[in-house]
């Protein structure tokens, strides 16, 4: 029998979750829940699941065995601390949460309700992100010494929810919301944690209270330097990666493939045929439910990036290098 899933959040993410069930034997979606009635039954009758108005209410009734949050980040903590009470697993959107105590709140509810929880920390999932971390593995570059990972995308298009843009509803800009996937990145390219971090932030956006662009620089438990440059300003579109080893170096953009360069020029990789990510994804929920195991996107996993998260915000505020609390 497969499992039942609703999905609480009718927004841009929930259909790549949903398109990955349909791909599955192993999981059937069976609600959806949004305030906004439009957009929850618009995905309602796309997907043939029923829709609720609340939640709650539509665990309660539903009875799922799994619960996709895919809400605005302020609801996480209280969504996700409230269906691991009802007995739900949990796949919960990134970034876990507002911040650390937040997340300390959901994993203690997930503990007492001996539930599974996951982070949609959809990063680990990416074909080029699986091919350029076999190579950081194989050692065949010698070691990993520098990341410079860069992302620019228009933050503030009109099309963006408002929530985003509030400081107190998703947390901060740019950084939180895809800094969480920058950070990410390279903790789990490298298998380590981010221990200290200088950053600066601005907030020159046309919208909201939140930060427009972001320069970390960071280290991580194994030694490895790394610099984050972020803008959510006018400009060309960017997402790349560049992993500096003793060795040579690998380019990498997350939805594009993986270069190469050992002597002087980068040579494209031929791409992996992979599932689609969300289906990976689900299947990992799956093996650490069935397994009673723990995915590489744990609750304390994904903590560690809110983390590192709030030592970049606190280090922009006093103008000095921050350690990450808890490692
Ligand atoms: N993994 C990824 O690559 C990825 C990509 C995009 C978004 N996300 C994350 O997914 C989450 C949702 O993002 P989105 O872009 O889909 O946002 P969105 O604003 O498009 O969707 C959020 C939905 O939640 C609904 N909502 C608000 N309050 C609610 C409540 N109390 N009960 C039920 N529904 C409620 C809203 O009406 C909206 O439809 C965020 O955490 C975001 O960071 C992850």
């Amino acid at each position: 029998m497969p499992y039942r899933v609703a999905i609480i959040g009718a927004g841009i993410i929930s259909r790549n979750h949903l398109n990955a069930m349909k791909q599955m034997t192993a999981l059937r979606a069976v609600a959806v829940a949004d305030i906004d009635e439009m957009r929850g039954r618009t995905v309602s009758e796309e997907y043939s699941i029923a829709y609720y108005d609340n939640y709650r209410e539509m665990i309660l009734t539903e009875q799922p065995e799994i619960a996709i949050l895919a809400l605005p980040h302020f609801l996480h903590e209280e969504c996700a601390v409230w269906c691991a009470a009802q007995g739900c697993h949990l796949l919960l959107e990134k970034p876990m949460a507002l911040n650390i105590q937040q997340c300390d709140a959901i994993l203690e509810a997930v503990k007492a309700a001996g539930v599974k929880l996951m982070v949609g920390h959809t990063q680990h999932y990416w074909p080029a992100n699986l091919q350029a971390k076999a190579l950081i593995d194989s050692g065949e570059l010698g070691k990993l010494i520098a990341i410079h990972d860069t992302r620019h995308v228009y933050y503030f298009s009109d099309s963006r929810p408002d929530w985003f843009l509030d400081k107190e509803k998703a947390g901060g800009g740019i950084m939180m919301n895809l800094g969480a996937h920058s950070i990410d990145k390279i903790q789990w390219l490298t298998r380590s944690r981010v221990t200290k971090v200088k950053a600066s932030l601005s907030y020159e956006g046309v919208r909201g209270n939140v930060e427009g662009s972001g320069c970390i620089f960071l280290e991580t438990t194994k030694g490895v330097t790394g610099i984050v440059v972020q803008s959510g300003y006018a400009g060309v579109p960017k997402d790349e990666t560049e992993l500096i080893f003793e060795r040579g170096m690998i380019r990498l953009i997350s939805a594009r493939g993986v270069w190469i360069n050992r002597v002087g020029q980068y040579v494209m990789l031929e791409p992996q045929v992979s599932s689609d990510p969300f289906v990976l994804q689900f299947e990992d929920l799956l093996q650490a439910i069935e397994q009673d195991a723990e995915t590489d996107s744990s609750g304390e996993y994904a903590r560690s990036v809110i983390a590192a998260l709030e030592a970049v915000y606190r280090s922009d505020e006093t103008g000095v290098e921050q350690t990450v609390d808890g490692e």
